[in-house]
């Protein structure tokens, strides 16, 4: 989705700016564009593609002189992604200049009305909407216009503004999009994620729901929408730079494969006290979780299937029913909800728009929420009554490994700890699964040795029409993310399958020589999905099997199989995960696909 990023302070602003937005390209976008207040007044450069066009245009930033300004990526919602609907927008009369990220939801009605009083609009977007509504509201006070387009405005945004009256000044406001403000030494900066001020400061506030920021070279001051002062606490971010950045591999999607071991042990790790699952951020006690009699686990996407696996794990464990939604869904089905319901939301953005609407849903019925969250200070991190944070740092591919392998760690250690408050596993069973979960980042490690071997047969599918997932129980949550992950970023046709419905439809579409994947991590299920291999198999179908070590009998009817290291029945989709992010990537490198960049793809979906 759109990334926004604004400073104001002692040096050239456009290079800033530039960088910054590279930051954020993570994000997704189709045009980008800066303003520059310098001594000619507020210039305005913007351009349809990549950033590097942008880039060249100003020479780096250099052709903009000028040490304050606010730069966007656009993400195109309301009309075409071309140069005239770019960000920034101005007014009429260039005195002010806006970015926006988010939906102006009522911006029909308010074009009409602002029309009706002569202003007339050049582009097709939302947010033009924005820059005449300030304008018909400025009398001078800057604090004054925003604070009234904010009570006429409906839907999502945050904004970075600029008005020529108040050279100096950076303003930003938001309403359910995520905006933040960094604390630099010689200027200030906005963003609408950390990784685009890191390189300047680690000192970052979040700017609440409904505030407005006024930033100058050496001041942040807070405003409600009543235009009060408000006092803020800047919080530090932990990770660095590096983070950040791609350090020396090709790209990020790799790079974050390749941090799983890590993040996955940093997750797990200070939640395991002798020998006892303790989680600390956890605001309820054991009599409320023997309450709890049913749970919602509600996601979008791979955090969905992570739901999909653990409503296994905390059913198993735990013995608590569990309903998974899509966060899409759940919000518009009226769900059955009371006081011994617990709504699990997950989401490494902790702004998914959908996500952030069932949480919201789930509270406006008095029912407890618990957010499963990789983004410190996001809204869904800051909404729900308890988070439980995934310790997965900074996620730049827009498709997700390590927040999707943290995820599963957060759910199975919560499971674990409904289960052992509950007494539903012995102290010799829990024994074992911490055992099991303690050694999952080394096998996550071994798994990755299969690189290789996965990168040569991922070549031979590089012009593969379709390529099915499947398998049963976990190994079909399992299965559904192998065939996400490659999808998306391949932009090769795949589905998953629940194996046993291949009969009941699904197998008319088998041809000579297509691939199937099948998953076999489920003891007790490894002849049921065999039988399902033999029958595709038998239909001209290729077979590349993801199972156990110590499973040789799938070689009967399996072409090609990676083995992932013994674990847990619970915990298998950890290792089984890894080959199949490692496929997905090396066919969609293969193709030549931009990776980190599949095509209409937004890393943080923040509209609906
Ligand atoms: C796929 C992917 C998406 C996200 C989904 C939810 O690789 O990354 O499917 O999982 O958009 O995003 P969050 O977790 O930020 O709510």
């Amino acid at each position: 989705m759109c990334g926004i990023v604004g400073y104001v302070g002692e040096n050239q602003a456009a290079p800033i700016l530039l960088d910054g937005l590279y930051k954020l390209e993570y994000r997704g976008y189709d045009s980008a564009g800066i303003a520059v207040y310098g001594e000619d007044g507020i210039k305005v450069v913007k351009a349809r593609g990549r950033l590097k066009v942008l880039d060249e245009m100003t020479h780096g930033g250099e052709m903009l002189p000028g040490t304050m300004g606010i730069g966007h990526t656009r993400w195109a919602t309301h009309g075409a992604p071309n140069d005239t609907n770019a960000h920034p927008h101005f007014n009429k009369d260039e005195s002010i200049v806006v970015v926006h990220n988010g939906i102006i939801e009522n911006y029909l009605k308010l074009k009409k009305k602002l029309e009706s009083k002569g202003y007339e609009f050049c582009s097709d977007t939302d947010t033009e909407v924005v820059a005449h509504l300030l304008d018909y509201y400025y009398d001078g006070n800057p604090l004054t216009a925003i604070s009234k387009i904010m009570h006429r405005v409906e839907g999502s945004y945050a904004l970075g503004i600029l008005f020529k009256d108040h050279p100096g000044e950076v303003y930003a406001v938001r309403k359910d999009s995520p905006l933040i403000v960094g604390r630099a030494k010689g200027g200030n900066l906005i963003a609408s994620d950390v990784p685009a001020v890191l390189k300047y400061t680690r000192s970052v506030y979040f700017i609440d729901n409904e505030e407005i920021a006024k930033l100058t070279r050496d001041t942040i001051t807070f405003y409600n929408i009543d235009e009060e002062p408000l006092q803020k606490t800047p919080t530090e971010i932990a990770w660095d730079i590096t983070a950040a950045e791609k350090g020396g591999y090709e790209y990020f999607m790799l790079k974050e494969i390749y941090e799983q071991p890590k993040a996955i042990a940093d997750t797990l790790n200070p939640r395991i006290k002798d020998g006892r699952i303790v989680i600390e951020e956890l605001k309820m006690s054991d009599d409320e979780m023997r309450q709890i009699r049913k749970i919602f686990i509600v996601a979008c996407g791979s955090a969905y299937h992570t739901g999909v696996t653990s409503k296994y794990v905390f059913e198993g464990l735990a013995r608590i029913p569990v309903e998974v939604d899509l966060a899409s869904e759940f919000r518009y089905r009226s769900p059955i909800l009371d006081e011994q319901t617990l709504v699990i939301i997950i989401s490494q953005s902790g702004e998914t728009a959908d996500s952030l609407a069932a949480l919201r849903l789930a509270k406006s019925q008095g029912v407890r929420t618990l957010g499963i969250v990789n983004v410190v200070g996001s809204s869904i991190a800051r909404e729900a009554d308890n988070v439980i944070y995934t310790w997965a740092g900074p996620e730049i591919a827009v498709a997700t490994t390590k927040a999707y392998s943290t995820q599963l760690i957060a759910e199975y250690l919560l499971a674990l700890k409904f289960a052992q408050v509950r007494g539903t596993v012995t102290d010799e069973e829990m024994e074992g699964y911490i055992r099991e979960l303690k050694m999952i980042p080394d096998q996550v490690e071994l798994t990755l040795g299969n690189k290789e071997k996965i990168q040569k047969f991922a070549n031979r599918y590089l012009a593969a029409k379709d390529i099915f997932f499947i398998g049963r129980g976990i190994d079909y949550a399992i299965s559904m993310e192998g065939s996400l992950k490659l999808k998306e970023i391949s932009y090769i046709h795949s589905d998953a399958y629940a194996a046993g419905e291949l009969k009941h439809g699904t197998i008319s579409l088998i041809e000579e020589g297509t691939l199937v994947t099948a998953v076999l991590t489920q003891e007790e299920l490894y002849k049921k999905t065999m039988s399902n291999m033999v029958e595709v198999r038998s239909r001209g179908a290729f077979v590349m099997a993801v199972t156990n070590t110590g499973n040789q009998e799938v070689e009967k009817t399996a072409d090609f199989v990676i083995y992932i290291p013994q674990t847990n029945k619970y915990f298998t989709n950890s290792l089984a995960i890894i080959p199949l992010q490692l496929f997905g990537y090396y066919v969609a490198l293969g193709r030549g696909c931009d990776v980190d960049k599949p095509r209409n793809l937004a890393k943080s979906v923040t509209v609906e």
